[in-house]
């Protein structure tokens, strides 16, 4: 019998998206497409540095005269410039407490330790589907969770009557996990109404939402996509937000992310302030501090903020665009709109089978993650006619 420590080590479960990622990488065909990681494709298929953000680079490569440690929390330049690009003005800074994480999974493993090192027995709602990792980091953690309705594959809107039937069963401390703005994997957000029924929700039962927003600005634009969660920030007297760079400055990388809690008074949110630094410190001491130092360059500065806002714009163009084109292909073809018409953001969910789901990336090349849900900007213009053919097949 081995005595060796490391004989132990259980078999991993891969991640589904990662995965897919790999093997989209390893296939040699020409005409295969990744329908699966979330990164935004320009029309080349290529995911190129924002000019921004290169302009804001090059500043601080010049500019930059040390490499010196910065502090547990981060720059708090670059927390307020994320705090003001969620949050806006109003919401009382001294009531906040905010840590920059590596990239927005550090913002979500982060907000979930801080709330099983607090209350051990908080409930934690995530929405069913959800993206995988939610569910994979709150069992690592040691969470207690479970799922609420969220949507059912290729619905066109929320099920909004049973989330909050879902819902109603929270208690007071339970967490409540939302997606800010264009939901991963549905593409399918809160109206506006009903943003408002949630705060409501967490008012009466006490629950606490923890907002994961990754996709600001992809979905109707900066200050639409971040309505919802401005709502609840100011009706509710806690609330917790994690949040990306990757997708919206394409910073990708360079890991760029933050914490931000929202607690009920001045004097909770410094020793939460304390508790978050702490959980940095025993994590990886200092967050990375390039990628965030270059998304808050790029907020804090009029010209460079304008160029970032416009090449967001095209993005959001060029989703919208290839939403009606492959919605018009499919019908086309017979099959219904699937929420892909009127999804906000990267993704879409299709009712596909895992079966069917192998034959596409087998017969078409197309890598499809396995709960059904496609990557809308990892299609380009001329394939929307075969992929539209492939899927239709697929969903008859
Ligand atoms: C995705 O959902 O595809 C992205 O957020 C990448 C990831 O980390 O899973």
């Amino acid at each position: 019998m081995t005595r060796g420590l490391f004989a132990g080590v259980a078999d991993s479960t891969p991640d589904p998206i990662l995965s897919l990622m790999d093997r989209h990488r390893r296939d040699p065909r020409q005409n295969k497409l990744d329908l699966g990681v979330g990164v935004y494709r320009d029309s080349e298929g290529q995911t190129p540095v924002m000019g921004a953000v290169k302009a804001a680079e090059r500043r601080l490569f010049d500019s930059q005269d040390s490499k010196a440690y910065v502090g547990l929390a981060g720059d708090p330049a670059f927390l307020d410039a994320f705090t003001g690009l969620a949050l806006g003005a109003d919401v009382p800074r001294d009531r906040m407490a905010r840590i920059a994480t590596p990239g927005g999974t550090g913002a979500v493993r982060q907000g979930l330790e801080l709330v099983r090192r607090t209350r051990p027995q908080a409930r934690v709602w995530l929405p069913d589907p959800t993206w995988p990792n939610h569910t994979a980091i709150a069992e690592a953690v040691g969470c207690d969770w479970r799922l609420y309705a969220h949507a059912v594959p290729g619905a066109t809107t929320l099920d909004g009557d049973r989330m909050l039937a879902d819902l109603a069963g929270m208690a007071p401390g339970d967490l409540l996990v939302l997606h800010g703005c264009c939901h991963n994997p549905t593409g399918l957000d809160p109206s506006a109404t009903m943003w408002a029924e949630i705060a409501a929700l967490c008012l009466r039962t006490g629950a606490v939402p923890f907002v994961d927003l990754a996709y600001l600005g992809l979905g109707d634009g900066l200050h639409t996509d971040a309505a919802g969660l401005r709502h609840l920030a100011e009706s509710l007297p806690e609330m917790m937000l994690a949040m990306s760079g990757s997708k919206n400055f394409g910073l990708y990388r360079e890991r760029v992310g933050m914490l931000a809690v929202l607690a009920e008074t001045a004097d909770h949110a410094n020793r939460v302030q304390g508790a978050l630094n702490t959980l940095n410190r025993l994590s990886y001491t200092f967050p990375p501090d390039h990628g965030a130092r270059v998304a808050q360059m790029v907020l804090d500065d009029a010209d460079l903020r304008m160029m970032w806002e416009q090449e967001l714009a095209a993005m959001r163009a060029r989703l919208d665009l290839l939403r009606s084109g492959l919605a018009d292909a499919l019908e086309a073809q017979g099959s219904a709109d699937l929420g892909i018409r009127h999804g906000r953001g990267l993704f879409a969910r299709l009712p596909l089978g895992t079966d069917r789901i192998a034959a596409l990336q087998e017969t078409h090349g197309l890598y499809i993650v396995g709960d059904g849900r496609i990557n809308i900007a990892g299609l380009r213009a001329p394939d929307l006619g075969r992929v539209a053919a492939g899927l239709a097949a697929a969903l008859r």
